[in-house]
């Protein structure tokens, strides 16, 4: 059973077959066209934080499909102790064919996967949010072509959109800086290891802001404090104060470089409303390749069964 939990679990040329068939199912419905390609299967959703986006992305991607989906809470699943992670597994398991977990616990996850007969995908954790990941990529590829072309700087908290990004640039081979401040990086040994093993791709850790951004064709940010981080908000201004994506960061990057932001943006700390409304900024085609991409990898996924 294939499961992603991280971004570990695919191999680079399966993300390749994945973009391939997110993209031809974004031109089908562009042209009108609704392959039932998951007629009568099932996914669950499971999520213990809020979500916009992924949720209504495997959602949507599921209905478009022609399949069914169901969403609980992890207390209404009974995640939250009235059952063990396990049993509770082994049951979505023998109801559903694939299952998105969203946890703060990213063991929790692994835990389940370990457990479960249905592909599970990672809708994020405290860790970790690889399909984001998938979908920014998949997004430059669409925007600017030849990946191994760009150079993407992620600047702020060095967060599970931080880790996911670094690993799929990584399996993709494409440059990317990473600028957080001091206590707010990528733990030096994930980054150690993304270097040893990548192929042809570079990883680099710059604390400055604007000599990261220098040469950048997509600057990307996320919010300060993560779900699950609100009490740490006012300190994080402070400390994050310099990791604004400003007009003036921007005007330090490559000539046309383009803005991302994995959404929902804090307007006015992580980004400005000048850069997030900007005709550089990307953002929103971004959040709607969510659901193309979440087709192409169900459909992949599912395929592998
Ligand atoms: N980007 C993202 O995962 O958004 P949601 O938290 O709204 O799902
Ligand atoms: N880092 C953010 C991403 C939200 C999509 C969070 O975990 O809250």
């Amino acid at each position: 059973m294939r499961h992603l939990v991280t971004l570990n679990d695919l191999q680079s040329s399966e993300i390749i077959e994945i973009f391939a068939l997110a993209q031809e199912l974004k031109d089908k419905r562009s042209a009108g066209e609704r392959p039932q390609l998951l007629q009568g299967r099932t996914m669950t959703q499971v999520f213990e934080k809020p979500s916009l986006r992924t949720r209504l992305s495997f959602e949507s991607a599921m209905c478009e499909l022609g399949g069914g989906a169901s969403f609980f809470t992890c207390k209404e699943a009974g995640l939250d102790g009235r059952e063990s992670v396990e049993d509770v597994a082994r049951v979505i398991g023998r109801y559903s064919d694939v299952v998105t977990l969203r946890t703060f616990s990213h063991d929790l996850i692994k835990q389940f996967a370990q457990n479960s007969s249905a592909s599970v995908i990672n809708a994020l954790s405290d860790l970790s949010h690889p399909c984001q990941a998938l979908t920014d990529l998949f997004t430059i590829q669409e925007v600017a072509g030849d990946l191994s072309q760009q150079k993407l700087v992620y600047v702020g908290d060095g967060n599970n959109v931080a880790y996911s990004l670094a690993n799929c640039c990584a399996k993709l081979g494409v440059p990317f800086v990473v600028s957080s401040p001091d206590g707010f990086e990528l733990s030096p040994n994930f980054v150690k290891s993304l270097q040893e093993n990548q192929t042809g791709s570079t990883l680099e850790v710059e604390t400055d802001p604007q000599k990261a951004v220098a040469g950048a064709t997509v600057i990307y940010t996320d919010v300060w404090a993560s779900m699950g981080q609100e009490s740490e908000t006012e300190r994080r201004k402070k400390i994050f104060a310099d990791y604004q994506v400003n007009s003036s960061l921007m005007s330090a990057a490559a000539k046309n470089c383009q803005f991302m932001h994995c959404l929902p943006a804090k307007r006015g700390l992580e980004v400005t409303d000048e850069v997030l409304d900007s005709q550089q900024s990307i953002v929103f085609q971004q959040a709607e390749n969510r659901k193309h991409l979440a087709k192409g990898l169900l459909v992949w996924l599912l395929q592998q069964q």
